[in-house]
């Protein structure tokens, strides 16, 4: 399975992207999560990287493929294919991950929009606790974890992104739509775009995403 998803901040990416991973034995590569991880190293790419993400904008292209190609050569775990969850986020991105493919002889599966008005994503946005080690991601309303502010597997404590409030999140949803946007209808012309709506429960959007991959193979 070769996927990728795209929705706009909160849709949902991150929530259903390892299930994806599990079930079709491919990796996740989640663009958002490795730059946080160079954040926490503090790697040069990382001190950029955070003053960008704060502010809601988009890190260069060139960077953000070089970063994908990188994984798609080296990342074992992407031998049975991939689910993308933040990449591409432009056309450019979008055209240079066409490029790789076709190079490595492979096809994208589909591209799949979570659909959902930005008017619901301002609650999941600013009530999402993360546990930044493994990804995992909860919210203070709709996915508590057990014990207030703590990881339900390793006890650890949770954190808030920095990018979470609603002032960065505006500006997130407004490159969403500018930039993002026009990526819909590349895939759209392409005849490889689907869509789930996104406002639905984590298990009933699964269920979704399910039909759309089973309807593919
Ligand atoms: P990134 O990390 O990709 O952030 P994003 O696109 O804004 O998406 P989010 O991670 O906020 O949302 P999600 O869809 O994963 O939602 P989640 O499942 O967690 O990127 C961050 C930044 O990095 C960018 O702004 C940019 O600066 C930079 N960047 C990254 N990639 C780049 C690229 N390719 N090019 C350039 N720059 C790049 O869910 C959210 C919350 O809702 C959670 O609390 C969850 O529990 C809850 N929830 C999920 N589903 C449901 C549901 N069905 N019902 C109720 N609650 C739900
Ligand atoms: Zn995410």
């Amino acid at each position: 399975l070769r996927t990728i998803l795209i929705g706009p901040p909160g849709a949902g990416k991150g929530t259903q992207a390892p299930r994806i991973r599990d079930e079709f034995c491919v990796c996740h590569l989640a663009t958002g999560d490795m730059l946080r991880e160079q954040v926490q190293q503090k790697t040069p790419l990382g001190v950029e990287a955070k003053k960008i993400m704060d502010a809601g904008g988009l890190v260069s292209d060139d960077i953000m493929v070089n970063i994908i190609k990188d994984q798609l050569e080296n990342n074992k775990s992407c031998k049975n294919g991939f689910v993308l969850d933040g990449f591409p986020r432009t056309v450019p991105q979008a055209e240079k991950l066409d490029a790789m493919l076709t190079a490595r002889k492979e096809k994208l599966d589909s591209v799949v929009e979570l659909e959902i008005p930005d008017q619901l994503l301002i609650s999941r946005i600013t009530g999402r606790l993360i546990h930044p080690s493994s990804g995992r991601t909860y919210h203070r309303e709709f996915h508590p974890p057990k014990k207030a502010m703590t990881d339900d597997v390793t006890g650890e404590p949770l954190i808030q992104r920095s990018d979470d409030n609603v002032e960065t999140l505006t500006k997130r949803l407004k490159s969403f739509h500018t930039q993002t946007g026009p990526v819909v209808n590349y895939y759209k012309a392409k005849g490889l775009w689907h869509r789930v709506d996104a406002t639905q429960a984590p298990a009933v959007v699964w269920d979704n995403l399910r039909s759309v991959f089973a309807a593919k193979s």
